[in-house]
């Protein structure tokens, strides 16, 4: 591996706090695009002060979780599904953040804390594998308090395609053979789709919907670095991000706040008879 080469695609003017990471940690905890430029995005519309409790929502290798703690001094937990949760805390600890960060293995439907827990819920690249059910962020929101946040970074369109016709580009196999557009890209939406869809839930109010400049450009770079460093879990998808350059692919940013509206839980097995306790 050409660690000069791959430490420059990992250095962007654009994410500074992130340029002080090891290339190797963050390509050994790689689960998709560099999370920690997507989070230091995130950030700019989401201050995260001193001391917030924050939930993680979708951490994967818990990268981000301990950017969180390390960066802004959060308390966090690191929420996870597909991951196995001793590893994360061996990584967690590994970090120097075994005081700050708590990594918990459950199932986004199935949180285990208290109404009003948190001060914010970020999401990075995970939130469209369960959140576009119109009923999933008004389950989320029961968690945050009132002016609490929620912040998500998913992968994402700059439009829509024409005639609703995915381009060749993004259907036809890489000259590596893989194919970009695979079955889950289906959640793949521009950010007035995930504004719309947001914006159904009473407890927020949606303070930004936008993508990522250039996007693309750094989703391949982080592709091409994960590849020349034989550490991606898939085949590159550089080659179809050059091909788009932006016309269709890249990262959508959602930001909103929680107001004092309240709700039911709905995926509460105890649903009907928490209703029967309120109503007596
Ligand atoms: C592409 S990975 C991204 C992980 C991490 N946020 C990152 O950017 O490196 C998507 C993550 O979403 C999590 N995820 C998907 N569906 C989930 C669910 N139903 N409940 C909890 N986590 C889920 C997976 O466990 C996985 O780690």
């Amino acid at each position: 591996m050409n660690e000069d080469e791959i430490r420059r695609l990992l250095q962007k003017s654009e994410f500074p706090r992130s340029n002080r990471y090891d290339p190797a940690w963050l390509l050994d905890g790689n689960m998709g695009p560099n999370p920690l430029w997507l989070l230091e995005w995130l950030t700019e519309a989401l201050m995260i002060e001193p001391g917030m409790r924050v939930l993680d929502l979708g951490c994967g290798k818990a990268l981000t979780s301990v950017f969180l703690a390390r960066e802004f001094d959060a308390r966090v937990f690191a929420v996870d599904w597909w991951t196995d949760v001793d590893d994360n805390w061996r990584r967690i600890r590994d970090a120097g953040e075994s005081s700050r960060v708590v990594p918990i293995h459950v199932e986004a439907h199935a949180l285990p804390f208290a109404e009003d827990f948190f001060d914010a819920v970020i999401s990075i690249d995970a939130y469209q594998y369960f959140g576009t059910d119109e009923l999933y962020l008004h389950y989320l929101t029961r968690f945050v308090r009132p002016s609490g946040r929620i912040g998500l970074v998913m992968p994402g369109l700059a439009r829509p395609f024409s005639d609703g016709e995915l381009p060749r580009h993004l259907s036809q196999p890489q000259s590596n053979g893989k194919v970009f557009w695979e079955d889950e890209c289906a959640s793949f939406h521009t950010a007035e789709w995930w504004k719309r869809l947001c914006g159904q839930c009473n407890r927020i109010a949606v303070d930004v919907a936008d993508m990522l400049p250039e996007g693309w450009r750094h989703w391949r770079d982080s592709e091409i670095a994960l590849e020349r460093s034989g550490k991606g879990l898939f085949p590159s998808d550089a080659e179809a991000l050059d091909a788009d350059s932006g016309r269709y692919i890249g990262f959508v940013r959602v930001v909103a706040t929680r107001n004092e509206a309240r709700g039911y839980n709905l995926y509460d097995p105890a649903l009907v008879a928490s209703v029967e306790r309120e109503q007596r």
